[in-house]
């Protein structure tokens, strides 16, 4: 049996023919750029979050430039953000010119430690940019308690909610990423920002189209990165399947939850009480150096793991040349960097593979 990390494959098979209509009639009209299946696809992944707007973007990177553009973040500002995340959050800031300062995790949840935060705000701190990472809201009241701008990422958390409010309405821009493995995933790229704000949801639909209303009328130095509406026909059609998609990857969470209780050097992951996570990755810690030789032993048997994310991002090459990022910087981060692996959990995965995939990892560990 071999088992990956997605089965991109077996979600076609099973909307094959509502896609391939999909895809079909937006050929036939030739609107390729905005127009109504854009818009009802913002429409409808806002309400999902709990936004009033959607701002149909190229990715979940230009989500968060388009963000940080919206809310003035230039050169002199500090933007606060975690080390542990995907380069995205962090290469952003870079780009315009503005300081990205590292806060380390919570070790518990993997996510932006409020506490390390307030030791990090200086009068030019411009914004806090905390990720949802894998699929749980971080500490939002911890947040918003500082009174500064929130960019929530929440590429992996499409469907999170934390004391029954949805992932958007916790901070002031949330982002989303539709790479295709993610929990609601396109066929290519795309991406979307969030917002209650009308004057930022406002400026943000002039800053993905150069700035311009689009009659050449430039208001802004923007740039041009719009959701396909190609995209937006596959999104919409998958849209009503992500919440039985998120349940079942809670199922799959819930069943290694109990598989692999016994296992010595395997530390599960948590959920923050009150909170709705996505599980788009179930990350476990391998602890005692023996993360590789489980990988390993995995990979023999046909099963395929994740490291998210092997390299702190004050370690990473270009970010620790620029801001002087030094071992020991951020401990839980770079803790978590050594002990992380994210095992299969897609909502195709079948209950012998799940079963396969458990009592593996118990025969690794002895059990
Ligand atoms: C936490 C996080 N932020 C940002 C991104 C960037 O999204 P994209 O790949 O759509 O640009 C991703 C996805 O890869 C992500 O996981």
């Amino acid at each position: 049996m071999t088992v990956p990390m997605a089965d991109l494959p077996a979600q076609y098979k099973a909307l094959k023919s509502e896609l391939d209509e999909a895809i079909s009639s937006v050929m036939a009209t030739g609107g390729f750029i905005l127009g109504p299946t854009v818009a009802a696809c913002e429409t409808q992944i806002a309400a999902i979050c709990g936004a009033k707007h959607g701002i149909g973007v190229g990715n979940g990177t230009d989500a968060l430039l388009l963000s940080l553009m919206a809310l003035g973040v230039g050169p002199g500002d500090e933007v606060i953000t975690p080390p542990f995340t995907f380069v995205a959050t962090v290469e952003t800031v870079v780009l315009l010119g503005a300081t990205p300062v590292f806060a380390d995790i919570d070790p518990v949840h993997f996510t932006l430690d409020p506490a390390d935060v307030a030791k990090k705000i200086t009068p030019r701190t411009k914004a806090i940019v905390p990720v949802h990472l894998f699929g749980q809201l971080a500490d939002m009241d911890g947040l918003r308690a500082f009174g500064l701008p929130l960019i929530g990422d929440g590429a992996q958390a499409i469907g999170a909610a934390q004391k029954g409010k949805e992932v958007a309405q916790w901070t002031d821009l949330t982002t989303l990423s539709f790479y295709p493995t993610k929990n609601l995933g396109a066929a290519g790229d795309g991406g979307m920002i969030l917002t209650n704000d009308d004057s930022l949801a406002e400026k943000l639909r002039l800053l993905r189209f150069h700035g311009s209303g689009g009659n050449y009328d430039y208001h802004l130095v923007g740039v041009c990165s719009r959701l396909d509406a190609l995209q937006a026909a596959i999104l919409n059609v998958k849209l009503p399947h992500l919440a039985h998609w998120n349940e079942a990857r809670r199922a799959n969470a819930t069943y290694y939850d109990t598989a692999l209780a016994n296992c010595d050097d395997l530390i599960l992951p948590k959920t923050r009480p009150d909170n709705l996570h996505t599980f788009h990755q179930y990350t476990v810690r391998v602890s005692n150096g023996r993360r590789a030789a489980l990988k390993a032993f995995l990979a023999e048997r046909g099963i395929a793991t994740g490291i998210f994310y092997p390299v702190a991002l004050h370690l990473s090459p270009i970010y620790q040349e620029r801001f002087m990022g030094k071992l020991g910087d951020h401990p839980e981060s770079e803790r978590a960097c050594d002990e992380v692996l994210s095992l299969p959990i897609y909502p195709e995965l079948s209950v012998e593979q799940r079963v396969y995939v458990a009592e593996s990892i118990c025969a690794f560990f002895g059990g």
